[in-house]
């Protein structure tokens, strides 16, 4: 990729330092799928171009490591970076991040196909903002649009996600020269689905946040299902409507498309290469048993309980297998992800019990593993069993490929991914490459998806499959980005 002066604003920072300056420890990367995704993109920062990057310092010393406004250069594995951290104090951190962000467009965003919040015992209603609430999230959008407009000469600038969708709409109310482009990487809902909880104050909280996307110059989604909502839903909330190319909003073109983001398949392969199987894995194969592993961040939309559920049930059924399943800790604190524990406990508690009676390992945890462990169990499991309810992308297939590609063709693992993960609208989840799409709301799907997958079945991981996920990789993501916001000037 070409060195572009670009900005990118996301709320993480691109890494956190979570020890002060004097230490020897490593700062800490910021991990999710919009890191994994945008962190491949980044152009280096040559003292005058390159890529400024500006985040929400979280790290407990980050304070220590930047200037009087937050700069400081990062060296990446992609060369230098500039960056900038915006600081905030609990209360609006707290209204901007665990109300807004969290507990209200997270879980309605996910609302693509199904109401889940009535379909399943823990998924939460979306939480109505407070007024307070709304305020912080307002006072953060501002804050990181008035950053990116100090930045002189910025080309174009580049807003990724929920957290941040006021800004485009801010960026162009002050002026910012270069082209605006925004990212959604999480599902837009549908209006059917979530029509119920759109009463006339979350309608109207809605509404402006379509209209702070719509501030773009280009929106993107992860796919075209997504794109096709954001636009019934930019029509009906926020007068906008269908243009060659995009929508048109007071009389200007706001492009849209789909734009669904890879990984860094040499990080990947990095990593498989070097990581050694872990403890369980080995346990697993000296008892000659197939390794079935779900991993993720541990979050109401991944499907957990149902997969637990139907772990226990082939169990029950007397399939043997060994299951590793480990749930990073994710939001601590939010109190909407408070049910979510309890069912994946109770979920769990009988799958382990179903496991001890046809004498098969069976591990539930909620644990942080560091990512040579997390590619050394793609790349070993017989079963990659994800099961999102609903998905912006979800990477761990993408993954998941990559690492397995290492072993013959013949030996590779079966993926299960869920029927709304955006993995399986861009892939294609007939299961012929590997990648079997399953519907986590219905038990017999599950089951019938993790039996076939112990056999092998319908096929395992392709070479075409992995070939797919190479080619369409973070980098050449951003490229055809930045190339169709280039040309939107
Ligand atoms: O997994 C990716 C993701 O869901 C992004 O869409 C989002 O911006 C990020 O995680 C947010 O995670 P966190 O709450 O950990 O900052």
């Amino acid at each position: 990729m070409t060195a572009r002066a670009q900005l990118i604003l996301a709320n993480r920072a691109f890494l956190d330092h979570e020890a002060p300056r004097w230490a020897d420890s490593p700062s800490t990367a910021s991990s999710g799928g919009l890191l994994a995704a945008v962190r491949p993109v980044i152009a280096p920062w040559d003292g005058h171009a390159g890529t400024t990057w500006i985040g929400v310092g979280m790290g407990r010393f980050d304070r220590e490591w930047v200037d009087a406004r937050g700069y400081e250069i990062l060296e990446t594995p992609r060369g230098p970076l500039r960056h900038r951290r915006l600081f905030f104090g609990s209360a609006t951190w707290q209204g901007h991040y665990g109300e807004v962000a969290n507990s209200f467009t997270w879980p309605l965003f996910h609302l693509v196909r199904v109401d889940l919040p009535r379909a399943t015992p823990y998924y939460p209603e979306p939480q109505p903002p407070s007024a307070a609430g709304w305020q912080s999230f307002v006072l953060v959008n501002r804050a990181f649009a008035e950053a990116a407009c100090e930045e002189d000469g910025a080309q174009s600038c580049w807003v990724h996600d929920y957290q941040l969708a006021l800004v485009p709409a801010m960026l162009r109310e002050r002026g910012f020269r270069g082209p605006i482009g925004f990212f959604l990487h999480i599902p837009f809902p549908a209006l059917a689905v979530i029509r119920p909880y759109l009463s006339g104050e979350v309608r109207e909280r809605l509404a402006e946040i379509v209209r702070g996307m719509l501030g773009a110059d280009l929106a993107g989604f992860q796919t075209p299902g997504d794109v096709e909502r954001f636009a019934e839903a930019a029509c009906e909330l926020a007068g906008a409507r269908p243009a060659a190319g995009g929508l048109e909003v007071d009389g200007r073109l706001v492009r849209v498309g789909a734009y669904p983001v890879g990984i860094d398949p040499e990080e990947v392969l990095a990593a498989a290469r070097r990581a050694k199987p872990v403890t369980r894995v080995r346990a697993a194969r000296e008892l000659g048993l197939p390794v079935v592993v779900g991993l993720e961040r541990g979050d109401f939309t991944k499907g957990i309980p149902e997969r637990l559920r139907a772990i226990a049930e082939a169990y029950r059924q007397g399939r043997r297998f060994a299951y590793i399943g480990i749930a990073s800790p994710t939001r601590e604190g939010v109190e909407v992800y408070g049910a979510l524990e309890a069912a994946i406990e109770r979920e769990a508690a009988r799958a382990r019990e179903a496991a001890y009676w046809v004498g098969c390992p069976f591990t539930q945890v909620r644990a942080a593993v560091g990512w040579d462990d997390v590619v050394a169990l793609q790349r070993d499991a017989d079963v990659v069993f994800t099961s999102s309810l609903a998905d912006g992308m979800n990477l761990v297939p993408l993954q998941a490929a990559v690492a397995q590609s290492l072993r013959p063709a013949a030996e590779r693992a079966v993926v299960l991914a869920g029927v709304d993960a955006g993995v399986t609208k861009v892939y294609g989840g007939d299961g012929r490459d590997g990648l079997r799409a399953v519907d986590p709301l219905d038990q017999g799907s599950l089951l019938e998806g993790l039996t076939e997958g112990l056999e092998g079945r319908p096929a395992r991981i392709s070479d075409r499959f992995i070939a797919q996920v190479r080619e369409r990789d973070a980098r050449s993501w951003g490229e055809r980005f930045l190339d169709d916001l280039e040309g939107t000037c």
